[in-house]
This record gives C-alpha cells, structure tokens and sequence, in this order.
C-alpha cells in the first residue's frame, strides 16, 4: 500500500529536499503549508516537485488546524520540519519563536496521541541545543546549553518527543542535526549570503559581503543527504535519537575564503583595531567587511558533531563534502544572477 507523509514546513529548503526524496520512494506527500500574503512555492518549483505534492493549510499555533489536517490526511509519518529557524530573530522574537518551535510541537504530539499514538513523528532537532558546548565534538550524550531563545525552544521540543515517545509509546524520533546547507538555503542564513554576495560580486551587481562573527564554527553538511537521514530514523523499529553531522567544521572566515576561490578570488585579511576586512589579493578591493549588527547577543561559537551512532545504527553517511557544498552553492548562484532569477 502506498505510503503517507505529511511534511510540515515543505516551503523551506528541507521541505523541498525531503519530498523529493519521498516521492522518489512512492509516498504520497503532503506538504502543510500557513497562510501567507503571496506565494512561497519557489522551492518546491525548483525542485520539481510543486505538482506532485498535495498542499494542506496549517499553522503550528492552531491546535484546532493541527487535528484536522492530521485526521483528514491519515500519514503514516509526520515530519515536522515547520520553524521559526532563524537564530538571530528569535532573540528579537522570543515568544513567537517559543509558541511555534517549542509547544507547536506538544500540539502535534497531543494529535497523535489522541488518536491513540500513531502516526510515527519526527522532530527537527538542533545542533543549536549544544549552544556553548561543554564538550568537542558533540554526541547524543553531551550535556544541552543552548545559547538563544530558538535553541531553548528546540530543547523543550526535544525533550517533549523523547518524553511522549517514553510516557505513551509513539514512535518519535528527533534528529539533531547540525547545519545543512544547499542552494535552496535561505537567503539570511550566513552560507547562502556568502554564496550570493560572491555571485553578485562576480557579476559586477555588489562589491562587499557584511558579514557578522567570521571565528564562528560550524559543521556544514549538504542538505540532499539530511533528509536522508530523517527517513532512515522513521524506518527504524524502535525510535530513537540521533546526531546527523559531517564531523568536520569550519569557520565563517573559510566558508567565505573557499566561496571566493570559486569566483576566482584569493582573500587576504586586514585587521586594525576591532575593524578587519577581506580583500582581493590582486586589485586590494574589499570583499569582506565586518558589521557588528549581525552579531548575536549570545553566541554559538563552535560546533562538530559525532555521527558514528547514526552510521552504526542507520548506515548513513554523508555524500558531499565541505568543499563540493560551496562549490555547489556557489556555482548555483552565479547561474540564478546571470538569469536574473533569485527567489529565496
Ligand atoms: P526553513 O527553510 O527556514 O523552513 C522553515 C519552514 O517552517 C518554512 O516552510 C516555514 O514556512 C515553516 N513555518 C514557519 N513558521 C510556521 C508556522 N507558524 N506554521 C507552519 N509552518 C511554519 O528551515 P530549514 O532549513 O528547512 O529547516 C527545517 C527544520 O529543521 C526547522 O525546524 C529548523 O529549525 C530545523 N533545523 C535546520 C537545520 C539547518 O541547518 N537547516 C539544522 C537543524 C535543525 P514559510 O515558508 O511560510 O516561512
Ligand atoms: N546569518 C548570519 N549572517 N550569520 C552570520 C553572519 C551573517 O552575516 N556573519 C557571521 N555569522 C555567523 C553567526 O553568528 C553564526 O555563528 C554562524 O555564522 C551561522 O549562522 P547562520 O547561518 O545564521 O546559522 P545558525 O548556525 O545560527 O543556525 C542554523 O543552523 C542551526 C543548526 O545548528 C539554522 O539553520 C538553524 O535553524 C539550525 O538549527
């Protein structure tokens, strides 16, 4: 019989990755989507997707909605990838980030629940709940320390998907997965700003990138192979919780570095003072230059993840690696800029 999901959150980017996936694998995909003033399907056009997945109306902070869509569309599993997720705004929108991200989540697993435990339920847990890490690299037993008002909603929903799978048996799983990435990227978010600042650059249409912390470290995964993952979890008999990282991190400083080499730039840096700027080491131009007002009142400053329990248990591995994410990035934002064609 063919399978069901419903994907909360299909408009973002892994919304876009996660129903290709599924329907390459037979699901029949439906897509939950809140009411918006214009449309934002750009992703899912892109992918190609847009005319094979069934869009729902449904908003995280309306249990009333929550129950009908579930009720009315019958998945086998629930992906809930729907968030505020962009870290910097939550400091500036604390409860709203709190109502979606954290109960928003308790108003599915109470659906589920009611209806006697099933569908299975996914959660997009966080590599943010790390926060100020107290160990390196991070695992399923390292202590949470969440660094911004996202991050503790993250960890409030984290723990209520373990404690709903252990006080009432659904099968729920939360995936902590560590930044991922990918030409469908947000524009706010620090590796598509890089991406299509260099495109712009290359293209003559901008000539400096401002960018925030450029010492903090992530571990950049490509988002194809995430959304992997988060299928793998929901196959498993027993749910359970898992890390999904490359196990390599990186600075803001090298992203930047390895995305200027693909427009054919080698950066140098200058710092004087508190002020520093990357620039050409050909023609001196500035590409790079700091502004404190992307910095965030708490910062996350380093992140790896540990995924060997993922590989033992789900044989995933990562495909793509650090270098072909930028490259891939990069190359797909110099395409979009000479069309003229950027959406999202
Ligand atoms: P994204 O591109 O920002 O997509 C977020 C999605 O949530 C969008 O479809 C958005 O709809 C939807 N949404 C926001 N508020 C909603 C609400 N009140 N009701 C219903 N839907 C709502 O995020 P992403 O990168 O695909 O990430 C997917 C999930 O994984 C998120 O929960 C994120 O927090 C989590 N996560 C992401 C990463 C990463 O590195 N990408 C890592 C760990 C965890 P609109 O299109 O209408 O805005
Ligand atoms: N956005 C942004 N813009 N970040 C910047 C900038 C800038 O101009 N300059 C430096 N940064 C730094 C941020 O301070 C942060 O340390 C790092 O770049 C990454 O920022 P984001 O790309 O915004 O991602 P994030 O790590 O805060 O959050 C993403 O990953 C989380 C997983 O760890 C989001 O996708 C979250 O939803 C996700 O949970």
């Amino acid at each position: 019989m063919t399978k069901k999901a419903l994907i909360t959150g299909i408009t973002g980017q892994d919304g876009a990755y996660l129903s290709e996936f599924l329907l390459k694998k037979g699901y029949k995909v439906y897509g939950a989507v809140r009411r918006t003033s214009s449309i934002n399907t750009a992703r899912l056009s892109e992918m190609g997707v847009l005319d094979d997945v069934e869009l729902v109306s449904m908003d995280l902070a309306e249990i009333t909605n929550i129950q009908r869509v579930i009720e009315k569309t019958e998945p086998d599993e629930i992906y809930n990838l729907a968030a505020q997720s962009f870290v910097h705004t939550s400091y500036e929108q604390p409860i709203y980030t709190s109502d979606i991200d954290g109960i928003g989540v308790t108003r599915i697993l109470e659906t589920i629940r009611n209806l006697g435990g099933t569908p299975k339920f996914y959660q997009a847990s966080t590599s943010e709940m790390f926060g100020k890490a107290k160990e390196s690299p991070q695992n399923e037993d390292t202590p949470f320390y969440p660094r911004s008002p996202y991050g503790v909603a993250k960890l409030y929903s984290h723990w209520m998907t373990v404690n709903y799978r252990e006080s009432w048996g659904i099968h729920a799983c939360s995936g902590i997965l560590f930044n991922h990435e990918s030409p469908l990227r947000g524009l706010e978010f620090v590796t598509r700003k890089i991406s299509l600042g260099m495109a712009e650059i290359k293209n003559g249409k901008k000539d400096v990138i401002n960018l925030g912390n450029l010492n903090a470290e992530r571990d950049w995964g490509f988002a194809g192979d995430y959304v992997e993952a988060m299928w793998l979890m929901m196959q498993q008999e027993k749910s359970d919780d898992y890390i999904i990282a490359t196990g390599q991190t990186h600075s803001v400083r090298f992203f930047a570095e390895q995305a200027a080499k693909v427009i054919g730039i080698d950066i140098e840096w200058d710092i004087d003072g508190l002020s520093e700027r990357g620039f050409c080491n050909k023609t001196g131009k500035t590409i790079i230059s700091v502004d404190s007002s992307f910095n965030r009142p708490a910062e996350t400053e380093h992140l790896l993840g540990d995924a060997s329990k993922a590989q033992k248990e789900l044989g995933w591995n990562p495909s793509c690696d650090f270098e072909s994410l930028v490259t891939m990035m990069v190359e797909r934002d110099l395409e979009r800029v000479k069309k003229g064609l950027v959406w999202f």
